[in-house]
């Protein structure tokens, strides 16, 4: 029998082959958390998901631009306001700058307030000729190189519920309580931009902003009449790693008797969980948020073709994102012949840019980085691919912090190697810095009004 069949239940999942998930030793400590888990509140509202399901429509076809951003790994130790502020600063500030350089909705996405479990490579990590099992994330177990860190704690999924939380309710305070009002744009540069080359040219677009305000608040639109100057709608996203934590956070929504997964706005399949038959695939197909799948260059047209047909049967756009992830030297030759199959199967989709994962190189100190050369051809590269196949460079998906981390090589201030060590603070995969994501940003919005241009003239020939 064919086990796609059997109904969805919440659990169902564990029916199926599972990679990635941690063995915990303690059942029955696992078994109490997720029994409390279970009776804790949602984090988000399964309304809040169909809104953002509603705007990533849009990116369908070009009419939006999705900005999914925040850390590789979330962390308890840098868990405090001012990391909070600032990674949600950054994003706002590069919406703004893809908002008013290309005249393109973005629909903010962080990844943030929940992305705190990390699918590895290897089983191990050996430092110094000792083994010991890799760290998993946060809510897993423990960064430190000891033994005790890294065994697997249940525990960790309560206090990563909790933080999540906490994290959310200052960005839905940010978002809606003042700090993301349109006439804040110059405040928001304050501190990091002063020292950058960027800022120049961030502060010139903040000026022309407060013109434009101004006309509109002649014209009787401020940010007491109108909503859309004064707050914003910003979304949460992680990657749907750690199904018992996700299960125990899947609701029932009272006013549609739909399943959502609560734990976040919007989850994602990793490259590495994305067998169709697996238990991964298995939990997003029954929970109705929209949801992303990791594509990377060993995904095969079969694959995800059939990913797409089990995870929205019902071709609702907005549900599925396909996020890019090939590396520049691969984007060209991989990406046009999936594009051109989901295409032909009619499947009305999201494509996102990682141009992140497939960039990863080890220096010779033996640290991970990413040069913002290859960052940007990926991106490049991918636009180019969707210019020449006539589909739509839907957003992008990136890895960057708002604090002035020395992590990825190249950029503005042109990092080397050697200034790696300076600041290199993250918990995982190396992330752009302020400056760096605020450059990427600017190139964004070139690269989308030049390619704009030929969508414009209908409009303008209509009037
Ligand atoms: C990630 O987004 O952090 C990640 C692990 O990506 P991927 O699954 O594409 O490797
Ligand atoms: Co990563």
């Amino acid at each position: 029998m064919d086990v796609k069949q059997e109904p969805w239940r919440p659990d169902s999942w564990r029916r199926r082959p599972v990679r990635q998930m941690p063995a915990y030793p303690d059942a029955a400590k696992l078994a109490e958390v997720e029994a409390r888990l279970g009776r804790y509140p949602p984090l988000v509202f399964a309304g809040e998901a169909r809104r953002l399901r509603a705007a990533l429509a849009q990116a369908v076809d070009g009419h939006a631009f999705v900005l999914q951003g925040g850390d590789c790994a979330e962390s308890f130790a840098d868990f405090n306001a001012n990391m909070i502020r600032d990674t949600f600063r950054v994003l706002l500030q590069m919406a703004v700058v893809l908002t008013f350089g290309a005249r393109v909705p973005v629909v903010k996405l962080g990844r943030m307030a929940g992305q705190f479990a990390k699918p590895r490579s290897s089983e191990t990590e050996t430092v110094a000729g000792v083994s010991l099992p890799s760290y998993r994330g946060d809510m897993i177990n423990g960064p430190d190189f000891n033994e005790t860190a890294r065994v697997p704690d249940p525990a960790r999924m309560e206090t990563g519920y909790f933080q999540s939380a906490g994290t959310l309710n200052l960005l839905r305070a940010f978002a809606s309580g003042g700090y993301a009002d349109l006439h804040q744009v110059h405040r928001w540069n304050l501190d990091f931009a002063a020292k950058s080359p960027l800022a120049d040219r961030y502060q010139d677009l903040a000026g022309r902003i407060d013109e434009t305000l101004g006309f509109m608040a002649a014209c009787g639109m401020t940010s007491a009449t109108t909503p859309q100057i004064r707050e914003t709608d910003f979304y949460t996203s992680h990657e749907a790693l750690l199904l018992p934590y996700e299960q125990a956070l899947t609701r029932v929504d009272s006013t549609t008797g739909d399943w959502y997964a609560c734990s976040a706005h919007f989850l994602w399949i990793g490259d590495r969980t994305r067998q169709p038959d697996g238990a991964h695939v298995e939990f997003l197909r029954g929970v109705r948020n929209p949801i992303g799948i990791k594509v990377g260059p060993t995904t095969s047209t079969e694959d995800l073709l059939r990913l797409i047909e089990t995870l929205n049967p019902d071709a609702v756009p907005g549900r599925i994102t396909l996020i890019s992830r090939m590396g520049a030297e691969r984007v060209a030759a991989k990406l046009p012949e999936l594009i051109r199959a989901v295409r032909r199967a009619g499947a009305p989709v999201v494509w996102l840019c990682d141009p992140m994962h497939g960039n990863t190189i080890s220096t010779a100190a033996k640290l991970k980085t990413r040069s913002f050369d290859a960052i940007l051809a990926e991106v490049r590269g991918f636009f180019d691919v969707h210019a020449a196949e006539g589909t739509f460079a839907g957003g992008v998906h990136v890895e960057m912090t708002g604090q002035n981390v020395t992590e990825c090589v190249g950029g503005a201030h042109r990092l080397t190697e050697a200034d790696l060590a300076d600041r290199y603070e993250t918990f995982c995969d190396p992330r752009l810095n302020a400056g760096q994501s605020l450059e990427l940003a600017f190139l964004l919005a070139e690269e989308l009004k030049a390619r704009r241009v030929g969508h414009e003239l209908p409009v303008l020939a209509a009037q």
